[in-house]
């Protein structure tokens, strides 16, 4: 009896682990298929002390790869983003290509679901369709120092 009482026990969690795995998964697929939204990957490692010498975040900005199609550099420093601005089409992809030229900071675009950790050292990616018109906050939501909250660009969808 006091065997089977373990067993049962144990059944138990791996059933509860087992849905919970199920459960993110499926907030993770749906998250991707709502929002067109790719999770934040870590592309390519470079020098933060050489940041500002270093194509292509020696000129920050945006750049056009295709009909709807752009390509966004961004450097974080404290305490500001560069560029400050960008202006897009409405429908427009964008991918952020994001680094830091000292601590790490984070690039969050709270009304499209872009949140990606800017770390120092490395280059980090993040995409968004932009379907609807306005002008959207960019912010730092990673504490970063006595400017943190002042850290902030914007994108305009137009
Ligand atoms: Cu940069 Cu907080």
């Amino acid at each position: 009896m006091q065997h089977l009482h373990v067993h049962r026990y144990e059944r138990l969690w791996l059933t509860a682990g087992l849905v919970m795995l199920v459960f993110f998964i499926a907030v993770l697929a749906t998250s991707a298929i709502v929002d067109g939204f790719v999770p934040p990957s870590r592309t390519q490692t470079i020098d933060p002390t050489k940041v500002s010498a270093t194509p292509p975040f020696d000129h920050p900005g945006l750049h056009q790869i295709g009909p709807g199609q752009y390509e966004a550099y961004y450097v974080g420093r404290i305490f500001s983003w560069d560029p400050a601005s960008i202006t897009v089409p409405v429908g427009s992809h964008v991918t952020f290509y994001l680094t830091s030229s000292d601590v790490m900071h984070g690039f969050s675009i709270p009304e499209t679901g872009v949140n990606a950790s800017v770390t120092p050292g490395w280059v980090q990616s993040v995409s968004h369709t932009f379907t609807k018109p306005g002008t959207f906050l960019v912010l730092c939501n990673e504490y970063c120092g006595s400017g943190h909250q002042f850290m902030s660009a914007k994108v305009i969808v137009q």
